[in-house]
């Protein structure tokens, strides 16, 4: 019998592993591989590996040995592989605004440069959900050909504030332009075969003490704002990751909600991929049993003591085996379809030259031209232009933090305005000279700051008077850059950055000043990724335009959209407010307490943001301002053309579900043009209270010629008017008759029309995420 049983033991130990050996991944035998794998194999699955060397360098950190790996270096992480099972690592690495790689490596001269394309805030101003998909179709293609599997893009988040740091990176405040230009991305990008990781899930609303902060929000503006765009671009573009936050929700930290995770975006979305972490260290971790319950499949950037923490956890029996496998098994399902996986081999040679096409002429579709007086713009007969402004010198093509990418160059509006032929040196050598010289020691005395992190933005440069009137002398006409850069780990101030510094004030009155008095022009160009006040100072200049943080080839962008090359038609995704604190949540949001970079991410200072204080609830954007008649600066929608355009009458069609609509739209003006027409909603009084119009769908022309009409259709189905009804759980369409609003911008309605819905609707859903204090 011993005889036997020391035969059959031999047997097994040497019959196991031979199966194991022979036994690979592949995407038909997931649940075999599964079963194959020990504890501590599946533990180390879902965790990172680490952070990468080259943000240790980039940050300071030396890490431990072992702790980090580089497959592609300066990439924000990467996963475990195990040869063993042919379970290959794979590579993440930020967005959104291009590729975020390292653009040098040890023991090479090559660079690994990648595009910096328009950001965010840019990309959703142009409303072009086809240019959007270009524009992620050529990331992805970076993505791919430089060895990446996982894009940490788009940026999700609504713009809550004007006040929030990574305001640049996300689309708008209102959840529909969200979700569908994030849609857009999301299928741009994965037309290549890599993923994308749609971020951060859910109300990231502020980026102070963005670790700590538990944001407090009823269930019905978190249905239907905070997560509603997740929900378009879940249901419309299949992402193979969603990226969980830093912040708690309603109690709970969102890495560990089982009702974000795993009810709402898995068993009512129908999401099929992985959720992993936002970059969440050591000393910061929740719990690894929560975590694994809740659905996070992959704690992200890792170490390996968190691997330990799941053995841990599943030993005492705090977290099931069944829910470890689950994330094990969605693992490997995302692992298989990785380019990795499939054995692709990379160039990394993307076409760089190529990608900087697509940038310069996407960046202009987003720019935002505010004002127009007297066709100051297109320049026509001027060609010495007096350039002010330290950021026209030093121009901003994108934010900081992560959303950085490592691009080749930054093309400057100086070099912008000479390569469209005008001429912004020449006779006004001394104003150019005063400006190089001050950036030449500026930049000196800032040091080399690492390429990880970007250059930092040059404050502005003070002007004497003097030489602003010998520049009206000289010049024809005037063009003034101001610049705002902001990131992650930080919101920004009223004073000094919201508002206008006083030297930008005095710089903008007496430009205006002196070059008015010549009946010269004064244009101001808007570098930034944000609102800004400018109810204050827009009477003053003659020419507005918001060309926000437009990527690497910006000063060209620029200059197209200057000379007439290109004729703006982006249009406002956000609302411009006449002073910050009309903004509802600005009563809400931590103004003045910003702790200096870095020391946002305090673990464990829970502290409340109370979305329900001060009545914010609902109140986002133009939802609060056009429903109060609130005066605004600039108007959600808001932006002008070079041409004009006429909205004909409007024909309704009722489908089974919704209606079908369409608007012909004609450029009445002289000049070719593309138009953003925007449909608002009026819901019938009766049902849930709604706020007086809201975004239910949007359409873009193509470039119309003067003459020329195009027809617009607009498909509305009955879920997309519905609102959320707490008390049921459920979203509810009121029957009755809805005023279909035809607009320019949400205060510049062209038609209307009406829609009866016959039949009520409802969507019952689960009852998740109430808040955990009594509201
Ligand atoms: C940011 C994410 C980013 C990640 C990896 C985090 O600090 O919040 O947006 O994707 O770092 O770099």
């Amino acid at each position: 019998m011993k005889k036997f049983l020391f035969v059959l033991s031999a047997l097994l130990t040497l019959g196991l592993p031979m199966r194991a050996q022979s036994l690979k991944l592949n995407e038909n035998n997931i649940d075999e591989v599964v079963k194959a794998m020990t504890l501590e194999e599946k533990a180390q699955l879902l965790v990172g590996r680490g952070r990468s060397v080259a943000f240790l360098a980039a940050f300071g950190g030396n890490g431990m040995i072992g702790q980090h790996a580089d497959i592609v270096s300066g990439a924000a992480g990467s996963t475990f592989g195990l040869d063993r099972l042919g379970i290959t690592p794979t590579v993440v690495a930020d967005g959104p605004a291009g590729l975020r790689i390292a653009p040098t490596r040890e023991g090479t001269d090559r660079t690994f440069y990648c595009t910096g394309f328009p950001v965010g805030i840019s990309l959703a101003s142009s409303w072009n959900t086809e240019l959007v998909r270009q524009v992620g179709a050529a990331i992805g293609n970076e993505v791919l050909e430089y060895g990446v599997d996982v894009l940490l893009a788009p940026g999700m988040n609504l713009q809550r504030s004007p006040l929030l740091g990574r305001n640049f990176e996300y689309y708008s405040e209102d959840p529909l332009v969200t979700g569908k230009i994030a849609a857009a991305f999301v299928n741009g990008v994965q037309s290549n075969g890599v993923g994308t990781s749609i971020k951060h899930y859910a109300a990231n609303s502020q980026e102070t003490n963005r670790k700590g902060v538990n944001d407090v929000v009823a269930q019905r503006p978190l249905r239907e704002l905070y997560l509603k765009g997740f929900e378009i671009a879940v249901r419309e573009a299949k992402p193979w990751t969603v990226m969980s936050s830093y912040n708690l929700l309603n109690g709970e930290y969102t890495q560990e909600s089982h009702g974000l995770l795993t009810t709402i975006l898995r068993d009512e979305w129908g999401f099929d991929g992985i959720v992993l972490s936002d970059w969440t260290d050591k000393a910061e971790t929740r719990s690894a049993a929560r975590e694994i319950h809740a659905g996070q499949d992959l704690k992200m950037p890792g170490a390996p003591v968190l691997s330990e923490d799941i053995i841990t956890a599943v030993k005492a029996g705090k977290v099931s085996m069944e829910d470890v496998d689950l994330c094990v098994k969605r693992m490997l399902r995302y692992i298989v379809r990785t380019p990795r996986f499939k054995g692709y081999k990379y160039s990394e040679n993307p076409d760089l030259k190529a990608h900087a096409a697509i940038t310069r002429q996407s960046a202009t579709e987003g720019m935002v031209l505010l004002k127009n007086e007297n066709h100051t713009l297109p320049i026509r007969n001027a060609e010495n232009i007096a350039v002010f402004g330290i950021n026209s010198y030093d121009f901003i093509a994108g934010g900081t933090g992560s959303g950085n990418v490592n691009k080749a160059y930054v093309v400057d509006l100086i070099e912008g305005l000479n390569n469209a032929g005008l001429k912004p040196t020449g006779s006004l050598a001394d104003l150019y000279m005063a400006y190089k010289k001050y950036q030449e020691t500026k930049n000196a005395a800032a040091g080399q700051r690492s390429t990880m992190l970007g250059k930092p933005v040059l404050p502005e440069m003070e002007i004497d008077r003097k030489l602003i009137d010998i520049q009206a002398n000289l010049a024809d006409m005037a063009i003034l850059t101001i610049g705002r850069q902001a990131g992650e780990g930080r919101d920004r101030a009223i004073e000094d950055d919201f508002n206008l510094t006083s030297l930008e004030r005095k710089m903008l009155s007496d430009i205006c000043d002196a070059f008015h008095m010549q009946g010269k022009k004064v244009v101001v160009i808007l570098n930034m990724g944000n609102a800004i006040e400018t109810a204050s100072w827009k009477g003053m200049p003659d020419a507005i335009l918001m060309a926000w943080q437009p990527g690497q080839e910006g000063g060209n962008s620029v200059a197209d959209v200057l000379v007439g090359k290109s004729n703006p038609s982006g249009k406002l995704t956000m609302t411009f407010p006449v002073n910050c604190m009309d903004v509802p949540s600005s009563l809400n949001f931590p103004i003045g307490s910003q702790p200096a970079v870095g020391s946002s991410n305090a673990a464990g200072q829970r502290k409340n943001v109370d979305y329900t204080l001060h009545a914010e609830g609902m109140d986002i954007g133009y939802r609060y301002f056009h429903t109060n008649n609130v005066n605004v600066s600039y108007p959600f929608g808001f932006g002008l053309s070079y041409t004009t355009f006429a909205y004909s009458r409007p024909t309704v069609k009722p489908l089974a579900d919704g209606f079908e609509a369409t608007v012909t739209v004609t450029n009445t003006g002289d000049t070719a043009g593309k138009e953003v027409v925007q449909l608002y909603v009026s819901a019938p009084a009766g049902g849930l209270e709604k706020p007086s119009a809201e975004l239910r769908s949007f359409a873009k022309t193509r470039e119309l010629k003067p003459g020329e009409s195009q027809v617009l259709t607009f498909k509305v189905d009955a879920y997309t008017l519905a609102s959320f009804n707490e008390a049921a759980s459920a979203w509810e369409t009121a029957a009755g008759q809805y005023r279909l609003l035809f607009a320019a911008n949400v205060e510049d309605v062209r038609q209307t029309a009406v829609f009866t819905l016959k039949k009520a609707a409802s969507w019952k859903v689960n009852d998740v995420l109430a808040p955990d204090m009594p509201l």
